[in-house]
Protein backbone atom coordinates (compact mmCIF):
# COMPACT_ATOMS: atom_id res chain seq x y z
CA UNK A 1 0.00 0.00 0.00
CA UNK A 2 1.19 3.60 -1.06
CA UNK A 3 2.28 6.31 1.05
CA UNK A 4 -1.26 7.91 0.26
CA UNK A 5 -3.68 5.04 0.63
CA UNK A 6 -2.02 4.47 3.90
CA UNK A 7 -2.29 8.35 5.44
CA UNK A 8 -6.36 7.58 3.91
CA UNK A 9 -7.00 4.67 6.22
CA UNK A 10 -5.36 6.78 8.99
CA UNK A 11 -7.60 9.28 8.22
CA UNK A 12 -10.74 7.21 8.07
CA UNK A 13 -9.54 5.34 11.79
CA UNK A 14 -9.60 9.14 13.35
CA UNK A 15 -13.45 9.08 12.49
CA UNK A 16 -13.70 6.64 15.65
CA UNK A 17 -11.69 8.88 18.19
CA UNK A 18 -12.93 9.01 21.32
CA UNK A 19 -11.51 12.04 22.70
CA UNK A 20 -14.04 14.10 24.48
CA UNK A 21 -11.74 15.95 26.52
CA UNK A 22 -9.17 17.26 24.56
CA UNK A 23 -11.07 17.29 21.05
CA UNK A 24 -7.55 16.36 19.90
CA UNK A 25 -8.94 13.65 17.27
CA UNK A 26 -6.14 11.23 15.68
CA UNK A 27 -5.83 8.14 13.47
CA UNK A 28 -2.74 6.03 12.88
CA UNK A 29 -2.42 3.34 10.44
CA UNK A 30 -0.03 0.30 10.22
CA UNK A 31 1.22 -1.55 7.12
CA UNK A 32 2.29 -4.76 8.18
CA UNK A 33 4.91 -6.94 6.37
CA UNK A 34 2.45 -9.43 5.31
CA UNK A 35 0.43 -6.88 3.58
CA UNK A 36 -2.12 -6.30 5.95
CA UNK A 37 -2.76 -2.92 7.07
CA UNK A 38 -4.66 -1.92 11.36
CA UNK A 39 -5.14 1.03 11.73
CA UNK A 40 -6.03 2.92 15.61
CA UNK A 41 -7.41 6.51 16.92
CA UNK A 42 -7.11 7.17 20.00
CA UNK A 43 -9.06 6.51 23.55
CA UNK A 44 -9.16 8.79 26.39
CA UNK A 45 -10.54 7.99 29.71
CA UNK A 46 -11.77 10.61 32.57
CA UNK A 47 -8.78 9.10 34.71
CA UNK A 48 -6.51 10.46 32.01
CA UNK A 49 -3.36 9.00 32.09
CA UNK A 50 -5.61 5.47 30.47
CA UNK A 51 -5.44 7.38 27.36
CA UNK A 52 -4.44 5.80 24.50
CA UNK A 53 -2.70 6.90 21.38
CA UNK A 54 -3.44 6.37 17.65
CA UNK A 55 -0.06 5.10 16.96
CA UNK A 56 -0.18 1.92 19.89
CA UNK A 57 -4.20 1.30 19.52
CA UNK A 58 -2.71 0.10 15.77
CA UNK A 59 0.05 -1.34 16.68
CA UNK A 60 -1.68 -3.63 19.64
CA UNK A 61 -4.36 -4.57 17.40
CA UNK A 62 -2.10 -6.02 15.02
CA UNK A 63 0.05 -7.62 17.59
CA UNK A 64 -2.77 -9.26 19.34
CA UNK A 65 -3.58 -10.71 15.92
CA UNK A 66 -0.28 -12.69 15.60
CA UNK A 67 1.60 -9.39 13.24
CA UNK A 68 4.94 -8.00 14.63
CA UNK A 69 6.71 -7.36 11.44
CA UNK A 70 5.59 -3.77 10.67
CA UNK A 71 6.76 -1.42 7.52
CA UNK A 72 5.73 2.08 8.04
CA UNK A 73 2.73 3.36 10.00
CA UNK A 74 0.69 6.52 8.61
CA UNK A 75 -0.46 9.16 11.59
CA UNK A 76 -2.87 11.83 11.66
CA UNK A 77 -3.85 14.48 13.81
CA UNK A 78 -6.45 17.27 14.21
CA UNK A 79 -4.31 20.24 12.54
CA UNK A 80 -3.39 21.49 9.47
CA UNK A 81 0.16 20.55 9.77
CA UNK A 82 1.55 17.18 10.49
CA UNK A 83 1.53 15.04 14.18
CA UNK A 84 4.66 14.08 15.11
CA UNK A 85 3.96 10.62 17.33
CA UNK A 86 4.51 11.25 21.16
CA UNK A 87 7.60 9.53 23.28
CA UNK A 88 6.26 6.85 24.18
CA UNK A 89 4.39 5.48 20.80
CA UNK A 90 7.83 5.98 19.23
CA UNK A 91 9.23 3.62 22.45
CA UNK A 92 6.73 1.25 21.36
CA UNK A 93 7.42 1.07 17.73
CA UNK A 94 11.21 0.78 18.83
CA UNK A 95 10.33 -2.80 20.26
CA UNK A 96 9.33 -4.31 16.89
CA UNK A 97 11.00 -2.60 13.92
CA UNK A 98 14.65 -1.58 12.50
CA UNK A 99 14.57 1.92 13.39
CA UNK A 100 16.49 2.22 10.48
CA UNK A 101 14.25 0.64 8.05
CA UNK A 102 10.36 1.59 9.89
CA UNK A 103 8.96 4.70 8.08
CA UNK A 104 6.58 7.19 9.69
CA UNK A 105 4.57 9.30 7.93
CA UNK A 106 3.43 12.11 9.66
CA UNK A 107 0.35 13.63 7.79
CA UNK A 108 -2.71 16.63 9.12
CA UNK A 109 -5.18 17.76 7.12
CA UNK A 110 -3.32 20.27 4.53
CA UNK A 111 -0.40 18.26 1.91
CA UNK A 112 2.06 18.28 4.31
CA UNK A 113 3.06 15.33 5.20
CA UNK A 114 6.70 14.66 6.26
CA UNK A 115 8.22 10.93 6.34
CA UNK A 116 10.60 10.06 8.47
CA UNK A 117 12.62 7.05 9.66
CA UNK A 118 11.96 5.69 13.70
CA UNK A 119 15.71 6.31 14.19
CA UNK A 120 15.54 9.79 13.31
CA UNK A 121 12.63 10.11 15.70
CA UNK A 122 14.37 8.18 18.58
CA UNK A 123 18.02 8.58 18.45
CA UNK A 124 20.19 7.06 20.75
CA UNK A 125 17.33 4.63 22.02
CA UNK A 126 16.79 1.82 24.08
CA UNK A 127 15.59 -1.45 22.32
CA UNK A 128 15.26 -5.18 22.74
CA UNK A 129 18.90 -5.25 21.21
CA UNK A 130 20.13 -3.55 24.80
CA UNK A 131 18.73 -6.79 26.50
CA UNK A 132 20.46 -9.28 24.36
CA UNK A 133 22.59 -10.58 26.69
CA UNK A 134 19.95 -10.77 29.62
CA UNK A 135 16.67 -12.30 28.63
CA UNK A 136 15.85 -16.18 28.46
CA UNK A 137 13.34 -15.79 25.91
CA UNK A 138 14.53 -16.01 22.10
CA UNK A 139 12.99 -12.97 20.42
CA UNK A 140 16.14 -12.02 18.45
N1 LIG B 1 -2.29 11.60 20.68
C1 LIG B 1 -2.17 10.54 19.82
O1 LIG B 1 -3.13 9.78 19.62
N2 LIG B 1 -0.99 10.34 19.21
C2 LIG B 1 0.12 11.13 19.37
O2 LIG B 1 1.17 10.81 18.86
C3 LIG B 1 0.02 12.35 20.15
C4 LIG B 1 -1.20 12.50 20.99
C5 LIG B 1 -3.59 11.83 21.35
C6 LIG B 1 -3.59 11.54 22.83
C7 LIG B 1 -4.74 12.41 23.30
O3 LIG B 1 -5.94 11.68 23.16
C8 LIG B 1 -4.76 13.57 22.33
O4 LIG B 1 -3.97 13.18 21.22
C9 LIG B 1 -4.22 14.85 22.91
O5 LIG B 1 -2.97 14.67 23.45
Amino acid sequence: MNQEALVEEAKKAREFSYSPYSHFRVGAALLCADGSVYTGCNIENAAFSPTNCAERTAVFKAVSEGKKEFVKIAVVGDDKTYLSPCGVCRQVLMEFVDPMEFEVIMAGDSDSIKVVKLAELLPESFSPMNLKNHVKKDIF
